[in-house]
């Protein structure tokens, strides 16, 4: 379900967006550049749909390796930012939701996902699962990731009532504050949500990270 809230967060983060990746702390860098990599073999030679590309920064990674990339995202300031990159691949760039994803069927054989599903309600979950798998070739390949909750640096979490989803308290460099959608996920329940979606060949969890290589 579309989260108007959260959204307007990332649209006026946009420009701020990029610094998350270079922080300053050894270990989780060395979690990121391993995952650079992976991602750039699991989508090698792929054309890639990225839902939610935002500022278009794993698109520029994994565009060294891929053949094309077809970016997503809701928010038009987060794909400016996005057209400001350079890119090694042809790459076109899409405003839309993805729970209404306005891809030709078949047109892509990967999927790059990356701090996305954090921000889906896990009643959706399976829903998201299955239209991605309507517009992708069977077989594709995916790489997902997200971040883990980290207490000691973290936000103030809050779970919703029935507890199903948890919700983190934000500030842009503005001072403004945001409480959005976030989940984290245990490793057991990121097997159970993505096994529905295709066929896992490898689960990452690491201190900061997880990822999950998929086929659809
Ligand atoms: C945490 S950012 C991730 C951006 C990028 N994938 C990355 O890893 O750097 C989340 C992005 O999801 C986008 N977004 C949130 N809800 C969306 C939706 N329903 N459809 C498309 N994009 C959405 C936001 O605009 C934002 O750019």
């Amino acid at each position: 379900m579309t989260n108007d809230r959260m959204i307007e967060y990332y649209r006026k983060r946009a420009g701020e967006y990029d610094k998350i990746y270079f922080r300053d702390d050894a270990v989780r860098q060395a979690e990121l550049s391993d995952l650079y990599q992976i991602s750039q073999e699991r989508l090698h030679q792929k054309t890639v749909l990225d839902i939610a590309c935002g500022t278009g920064f794993w698109t520029r990674i994994v565009s060294e390796t891929t053949q094309e990339i077809i970016g997503l995202d809701i928010n038009r300031q987060t794909l400016l930012e996005a057209h400001n990159k350079n890119y090694q691949c042809p790459i076109s760039m899409v405003e839309a939701d993805i729970y209404k994803l306005p891809i030709i069927p078949n047109r892509c054989d990967g999927l790059l996902a990356t701090y996305i599903i954090s921000h889906v309600r896990r009643q959706d979950h399976e829903a998201l699962g299955q239209s991605l798998k309507k517009v992708l070739k069977p077989g594709s390949s995916a790489f997902i990731c997200d971040n883990n909750l980290i207490c000691e640096t973290h936000n103030r979490v809050e779970w919703d009532d029935a507890k199903i989803n948890s919700y983190s308290h934000r500030h842009l460099e503005s001072g403004e504050e945001y409480v959005i959608l976030k989940n984290y996920f245990e490793e057991a329940e990121l097997a159970d949500i993505f096994g529905r979606w295709g066929v896992i060949s490898k689960i990452i969890f690491r201190k900061y990270y997880w990822a999950v290589l998929l086929k659809f």
